[in-house]
């Protein structure tokens, strides 16, 4: 149950095995042109798609260097180690970062980005993180970014790194822009096709569903064992659930308990959270099962810790969450 790397399917891992081809090929051409498409499909974007063989970082990196030049001013909300790295980043790459700074845990307003557009008419880009990953907090305003960014002639470039695939994404609708060129590498390519092959197969709005779903059974079930959520209420996400540490409760000591006892991994905090929250994945393949297990596990590792706990009610709740699962 890690944020990152999630649950990685069986015919995502196998399909990395499969034999190399020639990449000047038409059997390549036809690899490539369904990533493409399908990536397009699940971006809901008539736009150009490249599909790079490179990690998050580097994706983030490139539509940085290729954008953002020498004093050009950047809109950033910055609320996590990840947003502060892309400020970093942006400013690395002598842009001039705009940065709306916020408590990690609680997300700029909308009218926060607004006030910062109409101080800065000549910004050259909006850059926002909406997963922030390292604290469980999702941007829920993007529709209302296009008004802004097409006032101001300026770039919408997002860093869906954590989430994409698991929570609605319009990108046309919304008005988001960005690209950049590669070498392939086949075997990630092969899985990345495999990836996206199982989530149209489920459909995404099913998808997007049975994320809220489980995060919400994962919010209350976890309260009700006696945690609580780190994230502020109207900022949450659904794919990456952090929780403040009990008083007394070691990060080590807990995670280590979890994995070993009960086979379950989640993360530890970053930068000043660590060691005062855990994360809890719920993105991809996370599932009724997962989510029973999950709780049932951090509960009983809980009390073996010496916390008075109680488990069935995490599961009563949960379980409650998790029937509207019954009619995707
Ligand atoms: C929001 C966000 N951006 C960027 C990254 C970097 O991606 P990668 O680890 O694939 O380089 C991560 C990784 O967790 C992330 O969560």
């Amino acid at each position: 149950m890690l944020p990152g790397p999630t649950n990685v399917p069986e015919r995502v891992t196998r399909a990395m095995v499969t034999p190399s081809i020639n990449h000047r090929s038409d059997d390549f051409v036809d690899l490539y042109e369904e990533c493409v498409d399908n990536t397009k499909k699940i971006f809901e974007t008539d736009g150009d798609a490249v599909c790079l063989s490179a990690s998050g970082t580097g994706a983030v990196e490139c539509s940085v260097v290729n954008l953002v030049k020498k004093d050009d001013k950047v809109i950033i909300p910055v609320n996590g180690e990840f947003s502060s790295r892309l400020a970093q980043q942006i400013e690395w790459a002598g842009g001039q970062a705009i940065k709306i700074e916020t408590e990690p845990g609680i997300n700029a307003t909308f009218d926060q980005v607004k006030e910062a557009f109409d101080n800065n008419k000549d910004v050259k880009a909006f850059y926002c993180v909406w997963n922030e990953t390292s604290t469980g907090t999702m941007i829920n305003y993007l529709d209302r970014i296009k008004d802004l960014t097409s006032r101001n002639d300026s770039y919408y470039v997002l860093d869906g790194v954590s989430i994409v695939g698991g929570e609605e994404l319009h990108m046309d609708k919304w008005g988001i822009d960005i690209h950049t060129p590669f070498t392939p590498a086949l075997p990630v390519l092969y899985a990345y096709r495999e990836a996206m092959r199982i989530m149209l197969e489920e459909g995404m709005e099913n998808r997007i569903q049975r994320h809220r779903i489980c995060s919400d059974a994962l919010y209350s079930g976890l309260s009700a064992i006696g945690l609580s959520p780190f994230a502020d209420e109207n900022s949450r996400s659904t794919v990456v659930i952090a929780l403040n540490y009990l008083d007394g409760l070691e990060d080590k000591i807990f995670r280590d308990t979890l994995s070993q006892k009960f086979r379950i991994l989640v993360a530890g905090g970053f930068g000043n959270l660590k060691g005062k929250v855990f994360r809890v994945g719920c993105m991809g393949e996370v599932h009724r099962y997962h989510v029973m297990r999950c709780i049932s596990g951090i509960a009983s590792t809980l009390a073996m810790m010496g916390y008075d706990t109680d488990a069935q009610a995490g599961l009563k709740v949960a379980e409650e969450k998790l029937k509207p699962l019954d009619s995707l």
